[in-house]
């Protein structure tokens, strides 16, 4: 029986083109057409797993390095590399909270509202579920160096994959656009960084050419071995739901990786046979960077059986290039007005019956600081889902016995400066400012009283 690696290959999105190429090219566009990429696998050749809890035996040999990984435990599902290749540094030991104060404070019934705390990778973010594939892939090719444009998890990740494989790696940011603390750590890890006077979308675009160019392996999202290790957040938790799949999962939305890769695990699981039904998925854009709430709710733009309508984008970049447009958000994360994954987030909506929305900075400031004050804490753009939430509660969308569960993409400590800003400044209902205080015993005790 061929190993499920051999089964594999890529294939295009567009039902038009639809073309096939071997897992050992490296390519993030078809080569035929230009449409993204994806993963597929020839199950009737290797045969699915039977039934999604069998993986769960894997915690019992999680002296196994690959059981031991939140992605690689679940390998059968994302089977493109022969073990060896396999790259990991203790991705996926993420957990899904029971937040019933959280969900007090929302008005969600008690036990509906799940928080899943991707922060708690090793690098602080979810990146890590999908670096650990890519450079699992770059391994397979022979890569020796890789690149990436970011808003700073990426290049963290990437720097700490790179390192831990022996690949060279160049940061593509836009000066002055990303968190202190991502940046510390891609140079931390080693990272070669280079500030672009740009924003993220300007960096998308030059690293695309250079690693045409010099032949170097990009790991953005548009690479689709990353967005395989990435569907594994979910079946993380509908594992810890007990195999139930939640009424609403809710994302926030940048280049829209996260969503496209979450639409394309509950597709697979159910056309496999492996979950009954999926659940609903939110895509929350903050409202300083918000194409896709624009594109989906202002223009009616669908996925459309893979034939979506690249007039209307065409139309849409073309007034952003006009008007001189950069995206501007606190959420420095998904501050993106160009996402790579559009068509591919437009497919994970239509799948789940997603729905798309936009969120204010100080939407997001609050409902931050409240997943600080109840919850383990997270970045902005990470909070964009609770309020997502917020606002769907309000508008009925969501009811309030649903189970929902929000994807906290990125770790509290990425960006302390807003969190200390919204604090120290009394920006909001949650700020809670330190206390100047003399550095005499009676005046502290006073101020304790
Ligand atoms: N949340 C965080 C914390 C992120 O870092 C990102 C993306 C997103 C959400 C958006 O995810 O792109 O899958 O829609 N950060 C990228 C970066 C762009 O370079 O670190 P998406």
């Amino acid at each position: 029986m061929a190993s499920s690696h051999e089964a594999a290959f890529q294939k295009c999105i567009s039902p038009d083109c639809g073309a096939e190429f071997d897992c050992m090219e490296v390519l993030v566009k078809c080569p035929k057409c230009g449409e993204l990429l994806d993963i597929e696998y020839d199950w009737k050749r290797v045969g699915a797993p039977g039934r999604m809890s069998d993986f769960s035996r894997r915690w019992a040999t999680r002296d196994n390095r690959l059981d031991f990984s939140g992605v690689w435990r679940f390998r059968e599902m994302l089977n493109f590399c022969q073990d060896d290749c396999k790259v990991s540094v203790g991705e996926g030991q993420t957990i899904l909270q029971q937040n019933d104060d959280l969900a007090a404070e929302l008005g969600v019934a008690s036990g509906c509202l799940y928080l899943q705390y991707e922060g708690l990778n090793p690098s602080g973010s979810f990146k890590d579920n999908g670096m650990t594939a890519a450079f699992s892939h770059a391994r397979l090719v022979g890569a020796t160096a890789s690149a990436c444009a970011s808003t700073g998890n990426t290049s963290a990740s990437m720097a700490l994959y790179a390192h831990a494989c022996g690949l060279k790696c160049t940061v593509f940011i836009g000066a002055g656009r990303i968190a202190f603390g991502k940046l510390s750590q891609s140079m931390d890890y080693g990272g070669h960084t280079i500030q672009i006077q740009g924003d993220f979308d300007d960096c998308m675009k030059q690293v695309q050419d250079v690693c045409r160019e010099l032949n170097i392996y990009l790991v953005n999202s548009l690479n689709p071995f990353r967005l395989e290790g990435q569907k594994t957040i979910m079946y993380r938790i509908i594992e810890q739901l007990g195999w139930r799949v939640p009424d609403w999962v809710i994302v926030p939305g940048g280049n829209l990786g996260n969503s496209s890769a979450f639409g394309k695990a509950f597709g697979e699981l159910k056309a496999l046979g492996l979950i009954d039904r999926v659940p609903r998925l939110a895509v929350v854009n903050a409202e300083g960077a918000r194409t896709l709430a624009d594109l989906v709710n202002g223009h009616g733009l669908r996925w459309n059986g893979g034939r979506v309508d690249q007039g209307v984008i065409d139309a849409y970049y073309a007034d952003l290039t006009g008007r001189n447009f950069s995206p501007h958000t606190c959420a420095s994360a998904i501050e993106i007005s160009r996402p790579v994954n559009l068509k591919k987030c437009l497919r994970a909506l239509d799948i789940c019956d997603g729905i798309v929305l936009a969120v204010s900075d100080e939407e997001i400031m609050d409902a931050k600081a409240m997943v600080g004050r109840y919850g383990l804490g997270c970045e902005p753009a990470s909070a964009a889902t609770i309020a997502g939430l917020r606002r769907l509660l309000g508008d009925g969308t969501i009811d309030t016995t649903q189970t929902v569960a929000c994807v906290l993409t990125g770790h509290q400590l990425k960006d302390p400066n807003v969190t200390v800003d919204y604090h120290k400044d009394n920006r909001g209902p949650y700020s809670n400012p330190p206390v100047e205080a003399l550095n005499d015993l009676a005046r502290i005790i006073e101020l304790m009283q």
